[in-house]
């Protein structure tokens, strides 16, 4: 992948990185965020990917599309050796402050996701992604292939997720799901003019647009496919660890759901896959 094939995309990603640089100072200090319960001890990760990855402890965890490293930190207190990869800098920087408030060794690598085999020569035990990293890549076979490159022989991917039929909701209808938009990917970006965080609804800025890309459950899997690691398990949940929607309920153990036990939809999926030796 040389530069012809960013150029294509840069305006796309310029405006999103633009747009990650905003969020990623407004949702530092958010209270959605949890920064100042994990300066206090608390983790940030979910049972969810807990449970499903396991111990990672002196294993070495790329954490790709980090944000500012809340999840990718808590890892490292998991006991795992990690580096963080974003291409927003304020998220990088505040990625790093937060490690120096926290006193957790990690290192942080400012890339977009495609340019990152040009940036780092290493690979990792564990490659790790989660909730909300698709929709801001264009192509998810080349996603699939950069994930499988870092993959050392023997280790193993694991992504959580929101789920590709989320998609075609609109977010911010009031009272229940309402079909706005396909589910299968188009070249094309979608557009959203957006004038403040989904972690703030208080602070804002001046509107700018989005691009974002559907790509379907068929899309991920056969991206990891067509990339060479084999799948362990594919698992759906009716829960999300984020009020994705705001007709959400939160249940008792902190997960949002569907109130409906009649019409239960899946809102996160997650994947683990091995690069065998
Ligand atoms: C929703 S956040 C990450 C999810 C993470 N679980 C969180 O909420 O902290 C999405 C992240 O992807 C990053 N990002 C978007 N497009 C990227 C790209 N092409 N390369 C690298 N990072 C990208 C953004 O800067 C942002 O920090």
């Amino acid at each position: 992948m040389g530069e012809g094939y960013l150029t294509e995309h840069e305006k796309f990603f310029e405006a999103n990185r633009d747009l990650w640089d905003k969020f990623a100072k407004i949702n530092y200090e958010s209270k959605t965020y949890k920064t100042k319960e994990f300066l206090r001890g608390e983790t940030t990760l979910n049972s969810i990917e807990l449970e499903e990855l396991g111990d990672v402890k002196g294993k070495t965890l790329l954490h790709l599309q980090c944000h500012f490293g809340l999840d990718t930190l808590s890892w490292g207190r998991e006991g795992a050796v990690v580096t963080g990869v974003d291409f927003s800098g304020e998220a990088i920087q505040l990625a790093r402050k937060l490690a120096d408030a926290a006193g957790l060794d990690a290192r942080f690598i400012q890339s977009n996701i495609y340019d990152l085999p040009e940036v780092l020569d290493e690979k990792f035990d564990i490659v790790f992604t989660s909730y909300g990293v698709h929709c801001w890549l264009n192509d998810i076979r080349r996603w699939g292939e950069i994930v499988s490159h870092f993959v050392k022989p023997g280790g193993t991917f694991y992504i959580a997720e929101f789920h590709p039929l989320l998609w075609i909701f609109d977010w911010d209808a009031k009272d229940d799901f309402k079909m706005v938009r396909g589910y299968f990917h188009s070249p094309t970006p979608c557009k959203f003019d957006v004038d403040g965080s989904y972690a703030d609804g208080e602070t804002k800025f001046e509107s700018q647009t989005d691009y974002e890309w559907a790509h379907s459950m068929a899309d991920v899997i056969n991206a990891i496919i067509h990339s060479g690691l084999r799948m362990e398990f594919l698992h759906e949940f009716a829960k999300a660890p984020f009020q994705s929607f705001p007709f959400l309920k939160q249940a008792d153990d902190g997960y949002w759901v569907y109130d409906n036990p009649e019409v239960q939809l899946p809102l996160v999926y997650s994947i683990k896959a091995a690069k065998d030796e």
